[in-house]
């Protein structure tokens, strides 16, 4: 199992590409990364590190570290339309494949 993450500027540029780590949130990785994305509280309170969810994989499991202290946008199935990168990462146990799986996220400033 591989997931690609990718996470565009807030025009829809891609800014970079990497490759997930295991039990490590999405604003780990994008500072690992080099790429702000600007955390405050760290605990799915205040919204400053939400991105636009542009796609999922539909075998990716979502875990949350927390409980969403926000509300977040759901589309008409129910499903996200925006992450917390300080609280969400994957777990790998979810994906039973081998395929690669593909993350896109986008930036909201
Ligand atoms: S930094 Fe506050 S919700 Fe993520």
């Amino acid at each position: 199992m591989t997931v690609k993450v990718k996470i565009n500027d807030a025009d829809g540029n891609l800014l970079w590409e990497f490759d997930w780590e295991d039990n490590t949130s999405l604003s780990k990785m994008a500072e690992k990364n080099s790429i702000d994305i600007p955390v405050s509280c760290g605990m799915g309170a205040c919204f400053a590190c939400a991105c636009k969810i542009i796609s999922w994989s539909e075998f990716i499991g979502i875990w949350k570290i927390s409980v969403p202290l926000v509300d977040l946008s759901v589309d008409e199935n129910g499903k996200y339309k925006e992450v917390l990168t300080c609280v969400w990462w994957i777990k790998s146990e979810f994906i039973k494949d081998q395929d690669i799986h593909e993350i896109i996220i986008q930036k909201m400033i």
